[in-house]
């Protein structure tokens, strides 16, 4: 069986910061009013699973066909049990990458066990490389947390990080239509502190968000958004960028709000995303679950006494998807370009 499956695994639904644009939604509009529908998420965490269910499935990632996990949420490293976690999936010969708000590496010791974890790559979320700009997209609950802390954190995992390959940092940027610029701004930025690769993302929010039309890019934002494009590009200042054929990705997404087709998608077949409350689903893009759950008629699979092994076992082939959407712009990443985005050789 090939081992060649990614799973984007979003561990915990609480965040400790309230970006208003998040796919888990805010706590304000879900306290009175949370989602019941299937596929939903929220950071409430009313449905999220014990740790010890949390635990059994990954023990059960050995011998079976996942070969790299994304760890997401909700904010993964603020629940202490994440680093049992991490460890029993690095015990089963997978690669991990974390994805982090970036504040939680600045308290003692995370930083350090996730070296001695041997986590293959850290992507830090930085949505502008002006301070007041990214507190706004990315406000935490509290208000004493922000950029500051975040590149203090990317800090602390360069330093503990010493001169070993791994992990690999990398900053992640969602791209709205008003700040094209971040594109190539962050990416000095990212430069500057030493981190290794680069993903500036489209946000994806849904056509009736009350953000969407602040946001959400439009055909008239296609060329702003591809010179800068083609300028992280010409010259990536030694970051390790998604291969090329990324841009046209991108800008076919933000072309269009009606979707369009992938042949040969890897949702279902090399990419299952798993929410905190265990469901399974072949993607995170909300228009593929909304679809499969039309299709599953309430039969979903889920890693609640769920058993890696069997679980991806009997997969379909990749699949003609006409469900193309902003959401699924960084799934390449994830899956086709995480070797090139975490080699630490030169000539990436
Ligand atoms: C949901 S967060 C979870 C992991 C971690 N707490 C963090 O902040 O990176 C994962 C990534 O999704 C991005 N993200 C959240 N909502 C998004 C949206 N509507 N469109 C595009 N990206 C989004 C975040 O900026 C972050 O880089």
């Amino acid at each position: 069986m090939p081992r060649d499956v990614t799973l984007l695994w979003a561990l915990r639904s609480p965040c400790a910061f309230a970006c208003p644009h998040c796919y888990f939604g805010t706590i304000e509009e879900h306290k009175d009013d949370p989602p019941e529908q299937a596929g939903v998420l929220s950071h409430l965490a009313r449905t999220d699973l014990p740790a010890n269910v949390l635990t059994d499935f990954a023990r059960t990632l050995a011998d079976s066909p996942v070969e790299r996990v994304i760890i997401a949420g909700g904010e993964p490293l603020d629940w202490p049990a994440a680093l049992e976690v991490i460890s029993l999936i690095k015990a089963g010969g997978c690669q991990v990458v974390v994805a982090t708000n970036g504040v939680p590496l600045t308290r003692p010791h995370v930083a350090e066990r996730l070296v001695a974890l041997g986590v293959d790559g850290v992507s830090v979320s930085l949505d502008s490389a002006d301070p007041e700009t990214n507190d706004q997209m990315r406000p935490s609950r509290s208000g004493r947390f922000g950029y500051h802390d975040v590149l203090e954190g990317i800090g602390a995992l360069l330093q503990a990080r010493g001169a070993r390959p791994a992990p690999r940092v990398g900053i992640y940027t969602v791209v709205t239509r008003s700040r094209p610029q971040e594109i190539t701004d962050v990416a000095r930025l990212a430069a500057s502190l030493g981190v290794d690769y680069y993903v500036p993302q489209p946000i994806s929010l849904a056509a009736d968000h009350q953000l969407f039309h602040p946001m959400c890019h439009t055909p008239g934002d296609v060329a702003d958004v591809g010179e800068y494009l083609d300028l992280l590009y010409s010259a990536p200042q030694g970051l390790a960028l998604p291969d090329p054929s990324y841009v046209q990705r991108f800008i076919a997404a933000i072309s269009t709000h009606d979707g369009g087709h992938v042949p040969d998608c890897f949702g279902g077949a090399r990419l299952f995303f798993i929410q905190p409350d265990g469901s399974v689903w072949d993607c995170p893009s909300d228009r593929r679950i909304a679809a499969q759950v039309t299709h599953a008629r309430g039969l979903r699979h889920t890693i609640e006494d769920g058993d890696a092994r069997t679980l991806f076992a009997t997969r379909p082939t990749c699949t003609d998807c006409s469900l193309f959407s902003r959401d699924c712009v960084n799934m390449w990443p994830l899956v086709l370009d995480m070797p090139r985005l975490l080699n630490p050789g030169p000539g990436r």
